[in-house]
């Protein structure tokens, strides 16, 4: 099973980086946003981390500049938008990376499995919710995975590969195949709440929030205290901003709805709070940081 055509769902934080790696990685790509606007935005950041890369190729001098412009003008042109969800129906793969909402996903794949023709795999981009459920809402849940990349996907190296019961090892196979075409490594996951990295990576996360909130210490000491103390790339409050503080929330939620007497799955108050207040981290500006377009200020 080759997938050459690849439709990719949502082009926020997350969509737009997968629309990237797939290209790359040599497919045709359909970019499916809500709005043309978002679309634009999405196609944007593209283009601005292509030219990013190019330009570190020159620099290293493993491409010359006619070689990175030729690259990157290849890229590019592999990636057509849309705001028609009828544009996916002949794609070998559609990847959703829409918001964390378990019903607007469900409605997209109910509404996918009838318009997508029979060979279609379908994967999610989910932090937190139960590929399952998603692969019975699309009618065809032997041809769903899950597909987990992380933020920013353009330079992290890692895609989980969630298989449900029902997925056929063919699909599997190709969605392995998939994540090392986009140039990362896949690792195997069952359908589990936050597979491998964010179960362990969220409970973190909270644990940093509510030290900030009880004023044990400072959200830069905390994040310090991490960054050298175990040598993370960065602090955990920095990465909450980073992944988004809707997201975040977003997965708690649902894991505390889901499984109530699991200690680890706490929903701080200041997260509700900063989300109601339309703080969301860095794509807002501010957070538990106050950022300056992708710089903390
Ligand atoms: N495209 C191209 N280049 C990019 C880029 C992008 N999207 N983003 C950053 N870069 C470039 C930068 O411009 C910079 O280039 P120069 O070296 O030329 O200056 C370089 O990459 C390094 O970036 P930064 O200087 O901004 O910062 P950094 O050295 O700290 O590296 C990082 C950035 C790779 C993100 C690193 O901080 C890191 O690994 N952080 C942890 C990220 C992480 O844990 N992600 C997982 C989040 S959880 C998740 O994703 C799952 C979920 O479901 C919520
Ligand atoms: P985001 O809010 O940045 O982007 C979501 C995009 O989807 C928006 O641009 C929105 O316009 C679009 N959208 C919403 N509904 C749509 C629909 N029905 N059709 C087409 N487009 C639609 O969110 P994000 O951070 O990119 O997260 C996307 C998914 O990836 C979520 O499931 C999230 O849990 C997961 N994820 C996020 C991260 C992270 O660090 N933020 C990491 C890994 C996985």
């Amino acid at each position: 099973m080759n997938i050459k055509k690849v439709g990719v769902v949502g082009c926020g934080l997350m969509g737009h980086g997968i629309v990237q790696v797939a290209t790359q990685g040599g497919c045709t790509v359909i970019a499916l946003e809500t709005e043309q606007a978002y679309l634009d935005k999405g196609i944007s950041r593209i283009e601005k981390s292509i030219a990013k890369l190019a330009s570190k190729d020159v620099k290293k001098g493993k491409l010359t500049e006619d070689q990175a412009k030729d690259w990157a003008t290849e890229v590019r042109g592999r990636i057509t938008g849309s705001i028609n969800r009828e544009d996916l129906a002949d794609c070998d793969l559609v990847v959703e990376a829409i918001v964390e909402d378990l019903d607007a996903k469900k409605e997209l794949f109910g509404a996918l499995g009838k318009l997508c023709k029979a060979e279609t795999i379908f994967a999610s981009n989910t932090s937190s919710f139960p590929v399952a459920e998603m692969a019975v809402a699309s009618g065809r849940p032997e041809r769903f995975v899950g597909l987990h990349f992380f933020n920013p996907v353009q330079l992290m190296r890692l895609v989980e590969v969630v298989r449900t019961d029902a997925t056929d090892e063919d699909v599997y196979a190709a969605a392995r195949a998939f994540s090392e075409a986009c140039g990362k490594t896949p690792v195997s996951c069952k359908d589990t709440p936050g597979f491998v990295v964010n179960r362990l990576l969220v409970p973190y996360m909270v644990q940093a929030i509510n030290m900030l909130d009880r004023g044990d210490a400072s959200a830069a000491d905390i994040d310090a205290a991490m960054q050298l103390g175990c040598g993370h790339p960065m602090g955990p409050l920095t990465l909450t901003d980073y992944v988004g503080l809707d997201t975040t929330l977003s997965i708690l939620e649902g894991w505390c709805e889901r499984y109530p007497n699991e200690p680890a799955f706490g929903i701080p108050d200041s997260l509700r709070s900063k989300v109601a207040e339309g703080k969301l981290g860095r794509k807002t500006g501010q957070g538990y940081y106050t950022w300056e377009g992708d710089k903390k200020s």
